[in-house]
């Protein structure tokens, strides 16, 4: 049931025939979303090669297909602005649009905070526990993003978690680099398997051993529902390109794993999440050899790059990364709010 918000003062005087309220999807036209998105888009300049108007399409499309909650704002029944959330089940309420989409004319500085706050609100009254949006810092986004952060600041959020993103193209990559990085990997009695061949209890097993030393786990645990869901359920399964997916086993022990999974709004790019290695086996060639079959499928596949995100701290998963070719191209930054 729509519900309306009124009194917010956050960021100046409100005017006096604006709107702030949800409103289930099927009340708003999905081309009159578009063209707000793509006003917002252009005005901050955010539109360029890497992002382009047809990018800007797909982003939309998987948004609203996904979100749970639109909130609006409308002005003598104009839609002014928007803000899409998604509720991911445990607790977590993700502000799906980066940014809140306004139309040309408004005053973003004063209505995006309205927005944010009635989307806070609602998240509490919905039971979640902690609100998070994420922004991907491209080179030429540093204008979008300054406001975006400013906005989610001014209403409570606390001051962003930053993750750099790699990226290692695809084109050149065969398997003569594995065996110039690797030539002694040890691999006797070690078998490459498709990941989804393997129990799902022993998968996690080692992503809670392997991760239960770098503050990813934490990380991808409190703000990364996305990259959960991923690893563990069917949602996740949607999106994973289950030939690219590997474990590698010893025998009948899993001795690590590679998920893979492609990004609906950039059909060409594949994303790694996670990739781990029993301890017990590191630094024997073995995260290499995995993610070096697991390229070489991508390539064969037509995939263009390879991405991937990794914590900051993460100094030997950067170092390992970097080996293999991968470059930082962006930054993440994870803004997160706890409601209870
Ligand atoms: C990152 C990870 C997958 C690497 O797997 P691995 O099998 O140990 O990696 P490799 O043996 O192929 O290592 C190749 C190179 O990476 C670097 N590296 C790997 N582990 C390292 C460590 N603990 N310290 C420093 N460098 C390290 C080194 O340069 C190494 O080459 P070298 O041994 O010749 O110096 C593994 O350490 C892991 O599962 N870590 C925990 C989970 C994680 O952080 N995943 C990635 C987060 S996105």
């Amino acid at each position: 049931m729509a519900s309306t918000f009124s009194g917010f003062t956050n960021g100046g005087m409100v005017q006096s025939n604006l709107r702030i309220r949800t409103c289930e999807k099927e009340e708003l036209d999905f081309s009159q979303v578009l063209r707000l998105a793509l006003d917002t888009f252009t005005r901050n300049g955010l539109i360029s090669p890497l992002m382009t108007s047809d990018h800007v399409r797909q982003i939309l499309e998987v948004m609203w297909k996904g979100s749970d909650h639109m909130i609006i704002a409308e002005e003598s029944n104009r839609l002014s602005g928007f803000l899409s959330i998604k509720y991911a089940g445990d607790g977590h309420a993700h502000f799906a649009s980066w940014m809140p989409y306004l139309r040309n004319g408004t005053n973003a500085f004063q209505l995006a905070p309205q927005l944010i706050n009635a989307g806070i609100r609602i998240a509490k009254e919905k039971g979640s526990r902690m609100a998070w949006t994420r922004f991907d810092l491209l080179p030429g986004r540093e204008r979008g993003y300054s406001d975006y952060s400013s906005w989610y600041r001014s209403c409570g959020f606390a001051e962003p978690f930053q993750t750099p993103g790699f990226i290692r193209p695809l084109q050149r990559f065969s398997s003569f680099d594995f065996h110039r990085l690797m030539p002694s990997a040890y691999t006797s009695g070690l078998d490459i398997k498709p990941l989804n061949d393997i129990d799902f209890q022993q998968v996690f097993d080692i992503y809670c051993k392997a991760f239960s030393s770098c503050r990813d786990n934490e990380f991808h645990l409190r703000t990364g529902p996305e990259n959960r869901e991923t690893l563990m359920n069917r949602e996740g399964r949607e999106y994973q390109i289950p030939e690219a997916s590997l474990a590698l086993t010893d025998g009948e022990t899993l001795v690590g794993f590679a998920n893979l999974y492609f990004l609906k709004d950039r059909p060409n790019l594949a994303n790694l999440c996670p990739i781990a290695i029993d301890p017990d086996y590191q630094r024997r060639g073995l995260g290499t050899l995995l993610l070096s079959k697991s390229m070489e499928v991508l390539s064969a596949k037509g995939y263009q790059a390879l991405t991937l995100f990794v914590d900051a701290e993460n100094a030997s998963a950067i170092r390992f990364y970097g080996r293999l070719g991968f470059k930082e191209a962006f930054r993440l930054y994870i803004h997160t709010l706890e409601l209870s």
